[in-house]
């Protein structure tokens, strides 16, 4: 029996890198700062860097509240229409519901980006914003978008919490928006050992007030200009944060070889669709996703193999009790029932992927 692959196993880090860890928590618990503090300023300035943008960078709790508190500083609330893909991660509709906004739905296009050119038909008056995500580290065309939303006046809110370290025509991905907002949820290409996340903007008034919304509405502590509460990024989680971007650009480097191992052995597979554009500068790999009409026997046959496998994700946000709508949305729909991520991330060897590419080659040898 081979030995199993997991989908993803976090305690698979380096030693060097969990020694850089454990010494980080060690100066950290010998300081005694917990909240705030030169980690989280620190971690503010590196991403500002490693993203080259003048942006102000603002760490906080995780990335559902980064859109939340984005929504919230452009004023975004009952009324209001805010158009979201059909085919995301639930949190970027679940916060224009939790603002009292509409999330008008969009679908999308084969690779599961929201299709830009139904946004004539969706806009209304009523449109405030849009948020495009960059689904499964692959950007969404923001030259296009933001010259469509500037002349609309509709305000762009950035779903990066996948695209960390993409970039198009030289600008980082969610650096292109009004606001942009990222997460470091632990499988991220960039996570934390923890939840953390991180909202950005260009606009230095909105950067002040989105200080203040996660931080009781304080400019400096005990003055409460306005409501806000607490979304601030736990110091360790920043401290951490500040270790693993060392390893970052060494870590996409492997996504990326291992992505180009997948696509040369797959292309021309039984009837997969690849995720051909994964290597471009405008994709992070962040997953690897494939489309198959035998998508349920492949992963059933892949989990007999000991391969992890998962589906991102089984559900559009308006087929889900909250969200209900009665329009259909034919290519999101596709994507739910045909979409398998196969394993991706730095922790895996070229030989492992040699032998998930064998086995999903045998299982459409065995079928054709
Ligand atoms: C597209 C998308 N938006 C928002 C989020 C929310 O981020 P977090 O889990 O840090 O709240 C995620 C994370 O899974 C995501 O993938």
């Amino acid at each position: 029996m081979n030995v199993p692959i997991p989908f993803l196993d976090l305690s698979l880090f380096d030693q060097d890198l969990k020694t850089a860890l454990e010494r980080k928590f060690s100066e950290m618990l010998s300081k005694g700062i917990f909240s705030g503090g030169e980690e989280v300023e620190l971690l503010a300035l590196r991403i500002a860097d490693f993203l080259d943008t003048k942006c102000t960078i603002i760490p906080c709790s995780n990335g559902t509240d980064a859109l939340e508190i984005a929504l919230r500083a452009l004023e975004i609330s009952i009324g209001d229409e805010v158009i979201v893909p059909a085919l995301t991660w639930v949190s970027t509709a679940e916060v224009v519901k939790l603002v009292g906004a509409k999330p008008v739905f969009i679908d999308t296009d084969r690779s599961g980006l929201m299709d830009l050119d139904l946004l004539d038909q969706l806009a209304t008056q009523k449109t405030k914003a849009i948020i495009p995500v960059h689904l499964y580290g692959k950007m969404v065309d923001m030259k296009k978008l933001t010259s469509w939303a500037k002349n609309k006046g509709i305000k762009i809110i950035e779903d990066n919490a996948q695209g960390f370290g993409a970039h198009q025509n030289g600008k980082s991905a969610g650096v292109w928006g009004d606001i942009g907002c990222f997460s470091f949820y632990p499988s991220k290409n960039f996570g934390a050992l923890g939840e953390a996340g991180a909202v950005t903007t260009s606009d230095k008034n909105l950067a002040k007030k989105i200080q203040m919304l996660i931080n009781h509405g304080q400019p400096i502590r005990d003055r409460h200009e306005m409501v806000g509460r607490n979304a601030r990024m736990d110091s360790i989680q920043a401290g951490f944060l500040n270790v693993k971007l060392d390893y970052f650009k060494n870590w996409q480097e492997k996504r990326k070889n291992l992505a180009a191992l997948y696509l040369d052995h797959l292309s021309g597979t039984g009837d997969l669709i690849l995720p051909d554009t994964i290597l471009n500068s405008d994709h992070n790999a962040h997953l690897f996703v494939i489309q198959t009409t035998l998508r349920n026997e492949l992963k059933q046959f892949l989990q007999e193999k000991g391969i992890g496998t998962s589906i991102h994700y089984p559900t559009i946000i308006p087929k889900m009790i909250p969200y209900l709508e009665e329009v259909e949305f034919s290519i999101a729909e596709k994507i739910t029932a045909s979409a398998l991520s196969l394993p991706l991330n730095p922790f895996l060897t070229e030989k492992e992927v040699m032998r998930i590419i064998f086995e999903v080659k045998l299982f459409y040898g065995k079928t054709s």
